[in-house]
């Protein structure tokens, strides 16, 4: 008798096809599996780390249409028809500036909370890039208050998403 596959994990399996990295994927998934889950485990891309898994620290944040979002607390089924990003996404044919601006400002310690840091960045500046102001620095450190990194003091980071969200 044909073995049946879709029940795992507690639930029927769902299909789903959405964009990473700019790629097309399309994958059956548990309706309690999570992103985080999806990413690391089935895609193989290890660049979004798991640290606290509730919400609390945002080393797991990949971009979802272009805004941050805990891949710890995202169920991958609603992945449907989007198109994420992870850290490997950010380099195209060469680093991304935010990578860049980390790199260049000593904003990197330890790297655990870096991928996290860099993606909340890069949200921030698609969401200021069509807004009438520059954010200030409160603002960028309000935008950055979801991820937490225990090495550096936040000053260094501060500084390189300033330098990346207010050229010149
Ligand atoms: Fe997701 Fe900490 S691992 S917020
Ligand atoms: Fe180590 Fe941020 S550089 S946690």
């Amino acid at each position: 008798m044909k073995k049946d596959n879709t029940r795992r994990r507690g639930g029927e399996f769902q299909e789903i096809a959405f964009t990473i990295n700019g790629r097309k994927v399309k994958t059956r998934v548990p309706p309690s599996m999570l992103l985080l889950d999806l990413i690391r485990d089935e895609l193989s891309l290890k660049g979004t780390k798991p640290g606290c898994l509730e919400g609390e620290c945002g080393a797991c944040s990949v971009l979802i249409d272009g805004s941050a979002v805990n891949s710890c607390l995202y169920l991958a089924v609603n992945t449907h028809g989007k198109e994420v990003t992870t850290i490997e996404g950010l380099s195209g044919d060469g680093p991304d500036p935010v990578l860049e601006s980390l790199i260049r400002n000593g904003a990197i310690q330890c790297g655990f909370c870096s991928p996290g840091m860099a993606i909340a960045i890069k949200s921030l500046q698609n969401r200021f890039s069509s807004h009438p102001t520059l954010p200030d620095r409160e603002m960028i450190k309000k935008g950055l208050e979801g991820n937490l990194c225990r090495c550096t003091g936040y000053v260094k980071i501060l500084d390189a998403a300033e330098e990346v969200l207010k050229p010149g």
